[in-house]
Order: C-alpha cells, then structure tokens, then sequence
C-alpha cells in the first residue's frame, strides 16, 4: 500500500528535535519559526513534557470516557486558570477540526437553529461542519456545501447584525486571528460590538483559538486582547505539543445531558498527561510573557525592505506581506537558511515560532532573512 497523496512534502526528513531546533538525517540543524503548524508550544521535547508522557504510558495508556479519570478534570482546572474562564466546563476531543464540530453542535442544539455565520477567509477545519464554515470552495465537497452557512466580511459590523436579525443564525464563529487566511486580525472594537450583537439575538459566539491560542499571542487565548468572553472557545494544536487533542471551552449557560456529546479517543490518559504538562510548563516558564516580549522583538527587527508591504500579528503569531511571491524567499530560508517558516497564500511569510523562542533564535532568524532578501 501507499500512502494518499495529498500533501506537498519537503525533501527533509527530520529525525531529532529539541526546544527550537530540529535536525534531520544528515545532522543538518534547522530553526523552527513554524511550529509545525503553529503546534510545538513549549519546545520540540521538553524533558518535563517527554517524562510525564513515558511515565503515564508505563501506568495506564488507555481506557474509555466510561470510568472516573481525575487528569480530565486535572487539565480542566488548569485551562480554566490560564483562560481565566474558571467557571466554563471543557469537552475533550481530538482535533482541531473535531473541537469545531462539537461547537457547531452545541451551538445549534443550545438555540434550536440550523445556520451559521462565518468569515471571509476563514480555515476552521475539514471535516463536515467545520469545514463548511471554512471559506475556501476548493476543500468543500459537495455533501458538505448544502449545509446553511453565511460568509461575511471581517470587521464588518453591519453585514454581521443584518444576518442576525434574520433570526435562524445558531451560531457566530470567529478566529482570534486568522491564520491560514492570512494573519488578519479581528478589530478589538468589532470582537467587543460581536459579543454585543451576538448576545442581543440569542446567537452563539464561538472564538476559534485553534492557531491562535495557548499563548502564542502574548495572551492564553487571542480574543483576551478585546477583554470579550465568548460563549465557546475552541483549542487544539499548541494545548499539549503535538500529541493529538482538542478542547471545547464551553460557559456555563449551556447544559449538559448525558450522551449529547462523545469521544472515544478524547480526555485519554496520555492526551490528559501531555496536555497537563504543556499546561504547567507555561505557567512555570511564563511562557505567555516570553511570547509577548520576544514577539515584540521580533517584530521590531524585521529589517525594513522595500519589498516588504506589512508586518502583522501579535506575538510570536506574525505575518510578513510581500509585495509579489515570497514561495523562493521561504525556499531559499529553508534550504540555504536552515528555517522552517509558514505561508499564508503565496505573498505572506506566516510565523508561528515556538513559546520558548529567544531573542538569540530572534536574531539567527533575522540574519536569515536578511541574507535572503
Ligand atoms: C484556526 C484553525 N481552526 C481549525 C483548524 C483545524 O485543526 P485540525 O487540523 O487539528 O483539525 C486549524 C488548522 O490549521 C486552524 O488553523
């Protein structure tokens, strides 16, 4: 058998990570400014992170969301403290995708109502719903497209009131900033006046804070920024490193019955070991503070280019706009430079460097760009 080609590969094989680096077969050392997606947090292996994986694998690796399992409600506690959302519960999933699934659902269960208001440029994921709220008709498969979802401008107040008026929109979701769409940034004013309208409908707020959340911003969670509480928060890929997981952060004017979510993968024992762990060493390493700081590093080294349009984003979350194609710039910064780095389209440069970045990797990543500019 072979594997479904779907994805375009580096030639690269990586075979060691540590902190920021990575190294691949031929012991070539390569800094990571992507994460692998905006998914390595607290640093490729962490010792803290690697023991308490091994240790509860050598404990009990597996059983089913059919017996007590106190770590649920362990990391529970722990996301509450570093969201501040004490009083909200957390359903735990797989994915980022699957947290966006159960949203939606839960939206729609929570109002009686069957459409959802959506962003232009979104990405929320692939699967059923979240990829129908996602704005990109190449990924929508034609089972998917016939559920009712509206797209709106970002910032665009009056569009987003003028479909909620209309009275059957279950549900509002948003990226604290969109990512894969280009690091375009929600106007802390528009995510105020959101959780206003939205509120004065009876409509769902959900903030998806799959890339943008646990902190990479210099916040837990992006939308902090706009001091809004939604009424979902969805999480995944930075929550516990790189082992699969997905959260739904959800206040507590939702009820739960028994049966009307589940998993049989989410809340496992090894998930619930590395998600805690991640979740300490934030807090231990102020790891939130060190994406602050060295993001506003970051972004005040950017050396100035007049091929360079504009540099966006919020801590170690930045976009770099060119002017034309950036596709030979990012291949040359990985296969001359040695720096893994994102895209968003073919003209933004997307970084997503890991919690621990230094101002020493910083500066590694500024001669980079520097010599292929
Ligand atoms: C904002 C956002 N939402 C949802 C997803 C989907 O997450 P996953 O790939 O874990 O399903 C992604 C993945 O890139 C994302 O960036």
């Amino acid at each position: 058998m072979k594997l479904f080609d779907v994805y375009s590969l580096f030639d690269i094989t990586p075979v060691r990570a540590k902190g920021t680096r990575l190294w691949d077969e031929e012991g070539r050392e390569y800094l990571d400014f992507y994460s692998g997606h905006a998914v390595i947090s607290v640093g490729h292996c962490h010792p803290v992170y690697v023991t308490a994986i091994t240790e509860q694998l050598n404990k009990i690796g597996f059983y089913s969301n059919s017996v007590i399992n106190p770590m649920q409600v362990e990391l529970a506690r722990k996301i509450g403290e570093l969201s501040s959302l004490e009083d909200y519960s957390l359903f735990l999933v797989n994915s980022g995708a699957e947290a966006n699934e159960n949203a939606v659902k839960l939206a729609s269960f929570h109002t009686g109502k069957d459409r959802m208001l959506a962003f232009r440029h979104s990405f929320h994921g692939r699967t059923s719903a979240a990829v129908a709220v996602t704005d990109n008709p190449k990924i929508i498969a034609p089972f998917n497209a016939r559920q009712k979802v509206t797209f709106v401008d970002l910032n665009d107040l009056d569009a987003v009131e003028a479909e909620l008026a209309k009275g059957d929109v279950a549900g509002v979701i948003i990226e604290g900033i969109q990512g894969v769409g280009g690091i375009r940034i929600p106007e802390d004013s528009f995510l105020q006046d959101l959780r206003r309208v939205t509120k004065e409908y009876g409509t769902v707020l959900i903030l998806d804070e799959i890339q943008s959340g646990c902190g990479r911003t210099g916040k837990y969670f992006a939308y902090q920024w706009a001091g809004i509480e939604p009424d979902l928060v969805t999480v995944a890929k930075g929550m516990a490193n790189g082992f699969p997981i997905g959260g739904v952060l959800i206040s507590p004017e939702f009820k739960a019955t028994k049966g009307m979510l589940g998993t049989t993968f989410g809340g496992n024992y090894l998930a619930m070991a590395a998600a805690i762990a991640v979740a300490d060493i934030i807090r231990e390493e102020r790891l939130i503070e060190n994406a602050r700081e060295v993001g506003d590093y970051l972004k005040a080294r950017i050396p100035a280019s007049p091929r360079i349009k504009e540099v966006r984003g919020r801590g170690l979350m930045l976009g770099i706009e060119f002017h034309e194609s950036a596709v030979e710039l990012r291949r040359k910064l990985l296969f001359e430079q040695h720096v893994f780095t994102g895209f968003s389209g073919t003209s933004m440069l997307r970084l997503l460097a890991p919690l621990v970045t230094t101002r020493d990797d910083v500066d590694t990543f500024v001669s980079a760009l520097s010599a292929v500019l």
